[in-house]
């Protein structure tokens, strides 16, 4: 066995690049497809969850960005800059650093983790908080990498979604063909469109199934959403730029594009959590209450194989966490208080 080498080298002849191509890598992608037991026995499926919180960024924005960061530095680009909720704006960070160029990023102000606001500002980032929501930084940011000499890095940069198919292309070389159902959550609609692609390419299709959020559900509710609002804070998106593909997608493969309340995608967070040991961010569980729900309405019947991907780290965003725990005691340097507290007499 060799070591794995990022999705560019790994997929080399089917992703957008040339020998010319300079390979910005963290060695992102190759990360686990993990058998999720617990899930298999709430649903009577063989479910798998495909973890993307282990790529360098803690998020599947990885596989995207290796491959938009090298093409823009390909065409000589020194700057580049992304709108984002979080995750796309920490790992256009780190690649602009391996890159040598500068990171632009504008986030929604008070509405992203504070894991994330950290990966943006330790790598660098020039960061401006917007007085606004994700949909206000999209057309901003689109505005400024048309008036000035900055590259856009968003997923509206085709060489984003050609990296993000790579997932597919691992599930596929993993279980030797897709799985029957493919669950993930939706936000601004990108991913489910790359996964599609990837399969679509490896000549074998899952039915796509995609979670937004209840109150940011503009593909389930067929129009914008003016005022998303979701503790799922990475997909608190109201009016997608992948949009049209996302619908391609779903109607293509024979799948759906659900909604999930705030209450069940906290849920599935802290089963994930406790039955299976995943910790993932609020947004990566809406795949899996989507999973659980699809189940309850006999969208998804039993037997079938499941993938679930879990889109970013629980790291980034541990508020959810902690406010869901009891506090820790303090208790002596003691034996027999500790062994109290802990419940071990
Ligand atoms: N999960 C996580 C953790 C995300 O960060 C995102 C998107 C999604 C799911 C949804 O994926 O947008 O392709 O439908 N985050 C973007 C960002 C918007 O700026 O980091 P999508």
């Amino acid at each position: 066995t060799k070591a794995w080498r990022g999705i560019i080298e790994e997929y080399r002849d089917r992703l957008p690049v040339t020998a010319d191509t300079p390979v910005i890598t963290l060695l992102e992608g190759g990360t686990p497809l993990l058998p999720a037991p617990r899930l298999s026995q709430l649903t009577g499926c063989d479910v798998y969850l495909k973890v993307e919180g282990a790529n360098p960024t803690g998020s599947f924005k990885d596989r995207g960005m290796t491959v938009a960061i090298s093409r823009a530095a390909q065409d000589g680009a020194k700057a580049i800059i992304c709108a984002s909720t979080g995750n796309t704006s920490a790992s256009a960070a780190a690649y602009a650093v391996r890159a040598g160029m500068v990171c632009a990023v504008l986030v929604p102000q008070g509405k992203i983790a504070m894991g994330k606001l950290a990966q943006a500002l330790v790598h660098g980032a020039r960061l401006l908080q917007i007085d606004g929501n994700f949909d206000d930084c999209l057309e901003l940011a689109r505005k400024l990498s048309a008036d000035y000499p900055v590259a856009l890095v968003n997923s509206v940069n085709r060489y984003r979604l050609e990296g993000q198919k790579s997932a597919a292309f691992e599930i596929v070389d993993t279980l030797g063909a897709a799985p029957d159902v493919h669950c993930l959550p939706v936000g601004n609609a990108g991913n489910i469109s790359a996964y599609w692609m990837g399969y679509q390419e490896c000549d074998t299709r899952p039915r796509m199934f995609g979670f937004q959020a209840a109150g940011a559900a503009p593909i389930v509710r067929g129009e914008p959403v003016l005022k998303p609002q979701t503790i799922a804070t990475a997909i608190r998106i109201g009016h997608p730029a992948s949009w049209d593909l996302a619908v391609r997608a779903r109607d293509e493969s024979g799948g759906a594009i659900e909604a999930v309340t705030d209450r069940q995608i906290l849920a599935a967070y802290r089963l994930l959590a406790r039955e299976e040991g995943v910790f993932v961010e609020p947004a990566s569980a809406a795949s899996v209450a989507g999973l659980l729900q699809a189940r309850e309405e006999e969208l998804v019947s039993t037997g079938r194989r499941v993938v679930c991907t879990v889109t970013g780290n629980g790291l980034k965003d541990p508020d959810w966490a902690i406010s869901g725990a009891p506090a820790p005691m303090t208790v002596p340097v003691d034996a027999h208080a500790a062994a109290s507290a802990l419940e071990l007499t």
